[in-house]
C-alpha cells in the first residue's frame, strides 16, 4: 500500500488478537510500530515478532497513554498513526448493571479511545502528509446487536471518529491545510473475528462460534488479519480522500439480515 513506508504508528490494545495482527500488518508495510498495551509480556512479544517496541499502557490512565505517545515521538521523532483499538466487552444485562460496571466498559472502549487521540492529536497533527486515525469500533456500534455498555461506547466512538474527521481535516484547519497541520479519522466496525475472546472465553463462546458463521453471509467469521488489512488500507495515502468513514469488516452481515433470516427460516409469529 502506498505511503506507509517510514512512518511511525501506535497501536493501543496491540498485544494481542485484531491489534496484534494490525501490527503485523503495519510493520509489514513498513512502519515502525509502537505496541502499547495493558499486558506488558505480551506487548514485548508481540514488539519482538514485527521489530517494533513495547510500552505498557493502560488506556484508562492519562499519564501512561501519554508516556506511551511519548514513546513513540522520543524513539522515532514523530507519529503518523494511531490506532486505538481497545474494547472491553462483558456480559450485563440493563436490569442488572450498576455504574462501575457501566464504567469497566465504556471508560476504556470509548473515553480510552479519545483519550488516546487527545493525547496523540499535537504529534499526529505535526505529522508530514497528515496525521491518520483509524479506531477500532465493532457491528456492535451500528445496529442493535446487544450488549449495550459496550455497543454504546461502540456507537460513540463512530460519532466521536466522524466529528474528529471534520473538526480536524484540512478545511477545519485552514486552508494552508498542511502547514496548519491535520488529520483523516475512520473506523473499521468488525463482525465476529476469531481471537481469543472467542475461543478462550469459555465452552459458551466456543459454542456460539461454532454457530455464529450461519448469519454471516459470507458463511464464516473473520480472521484478525482481514480487519488489520481494512486499517492499513484507511491509514494509507490509499485512501487519500477517505475520511469520517465507518467501514464494516463484517463478512457482509450488515447487508443482509432479512435475506438471511429468510434462508435461515422465518421465527415462528409471537403472540
Ligand atoms: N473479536 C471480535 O469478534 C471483535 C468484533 C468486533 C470488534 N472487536 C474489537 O476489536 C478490538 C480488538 O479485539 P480482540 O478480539 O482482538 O480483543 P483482544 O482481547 O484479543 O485484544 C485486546 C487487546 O487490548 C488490550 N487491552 C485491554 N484493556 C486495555 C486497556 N485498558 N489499556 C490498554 N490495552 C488494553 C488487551 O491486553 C489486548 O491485547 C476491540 O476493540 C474489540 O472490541 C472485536
Amino acid at each position: 500500500m502506498r505511503g506507509l513506508n517510514d512512518r511511525v504508528a501506535l497501536v493501543a490494545g496491540g498485544a494481542h488478537g485484531i491489534g496484534r495482527a494490525i501490527c503485523a500488518r503495519l510493520a509489514e508495510e513498513g512502519c515502525q510500530v509502537v505496541v502499547a498495551d495493558l499486558e506488558a509480556d505480551a506487548a514485548e512479544r508481540t514488539a519482538t515478532e514485527v521489530g517494533g517496541v513495547a510500552v505498557v499502557c493502560d488506556v484508562t490512565d492519562q499519564e501512561q497513554v501519554r508516556a506511551a505517545v511519548g514513546t513513540a515521538t522520543d524513539r522515532f521523532g514523530r507519529l503518523d498513526i494511531l490506532v486505538p483499538n481497545v474494547g472491553v466487552a462483558a456480559a450485563d444485562s440493563l436490569e442488572t448493571i450498576d455504574d462501575e460496571g457501566w464504567a469497566a466498559q465504556v471508560e476504556p472502549t470509548l473515553h480510552g479511545a479519545v483519550r488516546c487521540i487527545q493525547e496523540a492529536l499535537p504529534a499526529l497533527l505535526a505529522a508530514p502528509g497528515g496525521g491518520r486515525i483509524v479506531a477500532t469500533s465493532s457491528v456492535n456500534g451500528m445496529a442493535a446487536v446487544g450488549n449495550i455498555p459496550y455497543s454504546a461506547a461502540k456507537a460513540g466512538l463512530i460519532n466521536a471518529i466522524g466529528n474528529i474527521a471534520v473538526s480536524h481535516g484540512p478545511r477545519a484547519r485552514g486552508t494552508a491545510g498542511a502547514s496548519a497541520g491535520w488529520v483523516r479519522a475512520n473506523v473499521v466496525a468488525p463482525g465476529t473475528i476469531r481471537t481469543r475472546n472467542w475461543t478462550e472465553n469459555g465452552p459458551e463462546q466456543r459454542e456460539m462460534l461454532e454457530r455464529i458463521p450461519a448469519v454471516y453471509p459470507m458463511g464464516r467469521v473473520g480472521l484478525p488479519e482481514e480487519v488489520a488489512a481494512a486499517v492499513a488500507f484507511l491509514a494509507s495515502d490509499d485512501a487519500a480522500w477517505i475520511t469520517g468513514v465507518t467501514l464494516p469488516v463484517d463478512g457482509g452481515l450488515l447487508t443482509g439480515p432479512l435475506t438471511h433470516m429468510m434462508q435461515l427460516g422465518w421465527p415462528e409469529p409471537t403472540g
